[in-house]
């Protein structure tokens, strides 16, 4: 009988944390275990080392994340010490251990003032504490673990947790009207698609061996105003949805105006093939329905 691969999901109370959970017992090889704040906070070493000195793991994933992008610039201290200086901790620790740490980022450490997909080896710039903190977490981890794999995603959603597709499908059952920006263009991840390819990449054996940076989020592209059109579409939702420019929405952090990600890396390493936004999107609305 062989045994179960052992993994360590760290913030799994998350959008994707809450994903992984819902995929896991599909995985009959892989045994996950899930902690989050109040069971592990990853900004206290020891309890870090406790949890990682306690049972064989062979796997972190970290989902665990300081996620409030405008709350950021006024809290850089704590946005850094979950997302920087938590990821060093992680990082330390997974490389005493034997852990293959998987560190999740974000399409925010870029300036997007690209035109075309970015690819991992794309120099970064990011505009916003929280983007900052996210690209520190990212150097951090490399320089304590060079072996671990870092998943940069974008615009993650999930029937879990509060995300832009649950606020817009509320927004558009109170109101008639809802100003959109559409000069901020990106792509839309279903936190499952992300979570399935994890677990995929683990269970085959193939994310073991790799490590660096990946780019994954779903295929296409969409503004936020294309991305709240379709919410009401599939929603059966009648409000309208009026696009603006991000100046007429100002917010405390600075976004980038294009962050599609190039997922070809991705695809080729791990032979994952990454559903369409819009496909993704349906299945989402789909289960929120089913829920309601
Ligand atoms: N959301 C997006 O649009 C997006 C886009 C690109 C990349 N990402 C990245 O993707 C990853 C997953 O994001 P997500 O949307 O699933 O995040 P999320 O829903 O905000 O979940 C983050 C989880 O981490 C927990 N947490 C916060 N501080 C912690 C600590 N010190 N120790 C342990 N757990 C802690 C949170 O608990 P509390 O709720 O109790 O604070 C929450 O359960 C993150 O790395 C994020 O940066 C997200």
């Amino acid at each position: 009988m062989t045994t179960a691969i052992q993994i360590l999901v760290t913030g799994g109370e998350g959008q994707l944390g809450s994903e992984l959970k819902f995929l896991a017992t599909r995985f009959d090889g892989l045994q996950l275990n899930f902690t989050d704040l109040h069971g592990l906070d990853i900004t206290n070493p020891t309890d870090v080392d406790n949890a990682l000195a306690a049972v064989n793991y062979q796997y972190l994933i970290n989902c665990a994340a300081y996620t409030a992008v405008d709350k950021a610039e006024s809290e850089p201290d704590r946005a850094y010490a979950i997302n920087a200086t938590a990821a060093q901790t992680l990082a330390t620790a997974c490389a005493r251990y034997g852990v293959k740490l998987i560190q999740i980022s974000t399409d925010f450490v870029f300036d997007g003032k690209g035109h075309r997909p970015y690819t991992e080896e794309d120099e970064t710039h990011p505009l916003s504490v929280y983007g900052a903190s996210k690209e520190q977490g990212e150097h951090l981890a490399i320089e304590a673990n060079p072996e671990c794999l870092i998943f940069r995603t974008s615009w993650l959603y999930s029937s879990f947790g509060s995300n832009f597709v649950k606020t817009m499908r509320r927004l558009g059952s109170e109101r008639h009207e809802l100003n959109v920006i559409f000069d901020q263009v990106g792509t839309p991840t279903y936190a499952r698609d992300l979570a399935k390819a994890m677990l995929e990449g683990i269970n085959s054996g193939n994310a073991l061996n790799e490590f660096g940076v990946f780019h994954f989020s779903n295929e296409g592209v969409a503004s936020w105003y294309d991305f709240a059109q379709a919410i009401m579409e599939m929603s059966s939702l009648a409000c309208k949805v009026q696009p603006i420019n991000t100046f007429e929405y100002p917010t405390p952090a600075a976004r980038p105006h294009y962050s599609v990600l190039d997922k070809r890396k991705f695809k080729e390493t791990f032979g994952t093939t990454i559903p369409y936004w819009r496909d993704s999107l349906k299945a989402c609305i789909e289960t929120l329905d089913h829920e309601k």
